[in-house]
C-alpha cells in the first residue's frame, strides 16, 4: 500500500481518506518506516494536497489518539490558537476572560521552540503551576472553574508527535496542509465547538509576509470547518511585540495588568477583538472580573501566586534614544531574539528557559522620544547575552527625525 500511496503523492494525487487512515496508522505502528513517512512528507511538501485530503489527514491524526469529552458539562467550549509571536501572552488572560463571558475553555498549550517561551512556560514562571494534570482533573477544573491551560498528554493526537518530529529533521515542517493538520488535529481533541485562530504576520511571526499568513489562515478556517468546528480566523500584527512585556514571568505580570483592566492597549485591544464580542470583553477587563478566575484557575493547577515569580533577582540595563523624534521601526524580531539571547527561549525542546529575563519594551512605533528616554530595559541575569541583546535591541529601533 505504501508504495502506491508513494507513487500517487509524487505524481500529486490526491489521496482518500481511508487511504490516509491507514497511512497514519501505518506511521504510528511502524509498518511504515520512517524513510517512507519522510518522503510521503516531502512529496506533500512539494505536491500539496487538496482541502478534502487536509480535513481527511486532519481527522486521522485527530483519531490517533485519545478525544477529550466533556458530557455532563454545559458549554459552549472554546478555545484559541495563536500562531506565535514576541510578547503574545494572550492566551493567559483570554480564558479567564471567557469563563466571565459563559464560555468554558480546555485549552492545551504547548512550549515554546524558538525565540520565546510558550504559554506552558510562562505559565511555569508561577511556582508550583503544573502543566501536567490527569483527565478526570481536566473535567472537575473545567465545572468548578470553567478553564484549565495545560500541556499535551502523550495519548492526544500522538501522530503528530511523530510526524512533526519528523517534519522538523527533514525540514518539511513548511507546508500548508502539514501546519494545518498539525495544529488542528490537537485542537480537534480537546471536545471544543467553537475555534478563534490567531494568524501573526509580521518579522516576528512564523508567516512573515501577509500572502503566506493569509493562505495559512484560510486552510486553517476550511479545514476547522470541514471537521465540524465553528472557527473564526484573525490575521494580526506581529511586527513589533505585543504589549510591553517581552520573557516568561515578566509576560505574566503584565496579563496581571492586563486582567485589572490596566494592560498595555494593543494587548487590551487584541483580547477584546479575538474573544468575539469586544464591547463585553472590554467591560470584564475593566471591571476586574476575570482576574479572580485567573488566580482560582492557577490555585488549581497547585500555582502560588502569593509569592515571587521564578526566576528572580534579574538585573536591568536600560537602552535610551541617542537621537529625539517619532519611533517609525520596534521590529518584533529583533527584539525576540534580544530576549532569546538573554535565555526567554530555547532551540530544542530539551532546553530550559530562563524565567526571570526578557524585556520590557517602552516606545513602539508611533511614540515620541526625546534623546535619552528609555526605549527598552533589558532585564538580564548579569552576564549571558547581555551584549548581543544589547546590539539586537538597538537593532530593532528606527527613530526617525520630526
Ligand atoms: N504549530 C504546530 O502545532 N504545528 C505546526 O506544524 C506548526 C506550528
Amino acid at each position: 500500500m505504501i508504495h502506491r500511496l508513494l507513487d500517487d503523492k509524487r505524481l500529486g494525487r490526491a489521496h482518500s481518506a481511508a487511504e490516509l487512515q491507514a497511512l497514519i496508522q501505518g506511521v504510528l505502528d511502524g509498518s511504515v518506516t520512517r524513510a517512507q513517512a519522510a518522503a510521503w512528507l516531502a512529496f506533500v511538501c512539494c505536491r500539496g494536497m487538496t482541502r478534502d485530503e487536509t480535513v481527511a489527514l486532519t481527522q486521522a491524526m485527530t483519531d490517533s489518539g485519545d478525544k477529550l469529552a466533556w458530557d455532563g458539562l454545559s458549554g459552549p467550549f472554546i478555545d484559541k490558537h495563536s500562531t506565535g509571536g514576541v510578547g503574545d501572552k494572550v492566551s493567559l488572560i483570554l480564558a479567564p476572560v471567557w469563563v466571565v463571558m459563559g464560555m468554558k475553555v480546555p485549552m492545551i498549550s504547548g512550549r515554546g521552540l524558538g525565540l520565546t517561551g510558550g504559554t506552558l512556560d510562562k505559565l511555569e514562571a508561577i511556582p508550583g503551576y503544573n502543566t501536567r494534570l490527569q483527565p478526570e482533573a481536566l473535567r472537575r477544573q473545567l465545572e468548578e472553574v470553567g478553564c484549565f491551560i495545560c500541556g499535551q498528554t502523550d495519548r492526544l493526537a500522538p501522530a503528530d508527535r511523530v510526524i512533526y518530529a519528523l517534519r522538523d529533521e527533514t525540514g518539511t515542517v513548511p507546508s500548508v496542509p502539514l501546519i494545518t493538520a498539525s495544529i488542528l488535529s490537537k485542537k480537534l481533541a480537546e471536545g471544543i465547538q467553537r475555534l478563534v485562530l490567531d494568524v501573526k504576520v509580521g518579522s516576528g511571526a512564523f508567516m512573515k509576509s501577509e500572502e503566506d499568513a493569509r493562505a495559512l489562515a484560510e486552510s486553517l478556517a476550511a479545514v476547522g470547518r470541514g471537521a465540524g468546528l465553528e472557527v473564526d480566523v484573525h490575521l494580526t500584527d506581529m511586527s513589533q511585540p505585543l504589549g510591553e512585556a517581552v520573557g516568561n514571568a515578566l509576560e505574566v505580570e503584565e496579563s496581571i495588568r492586563c486582567l485589572r483592566g490596566e494592560g498595555p492597549a494593543d494587548l487590551h485591544a487584541l483580547v477584546c477583538q479575538l474573544s468575539g464580542d469586544a464591547a463585553r470583553a472590554d467591560a470584564v477587563l475593566r471591571s476586574g472580573a476575570a482576574l479572580p478566575v485567573f488566580e482560582r484557575m492557577v490555585a488549581a493547577q497547585g500555582g502560588d501566586l502569593s509569592v515571587q515569580l521564578k526566576g528572580g533577582g534579574c538585573e536591568e540595563t536600560v537602552l535610551r534614544a541617542e537621537r529625539a523624534g517619532t519611533v517609525t521601526r520596534c521590529d518584533a524580531e529583533q527584539l525576540g531574539l534580544a530576549a532569546f539571547v538573554l535565555g526567554a527561549g530555547r532551540v530544542k525542546a530539551s532546553d530550559d528557559v530562563h524565567f526571570g529575563v526578557g524585556l520590557r519594551v517602552h516606545k513602539k512605533r508611533g511614540a515620541s522620544v526625546v534623546v535619552g528616554e528609555p526605549l527598552v530595559t533589558l532585564v538580564h541575569d548579569g552576564s549571558r547575552g547581555l551584549d548581543a541583546a544589547r546590539r539586537h535591541a538597538f537593532a530593532a529601533f528606527e527613530v526617525s527625525l520630526g
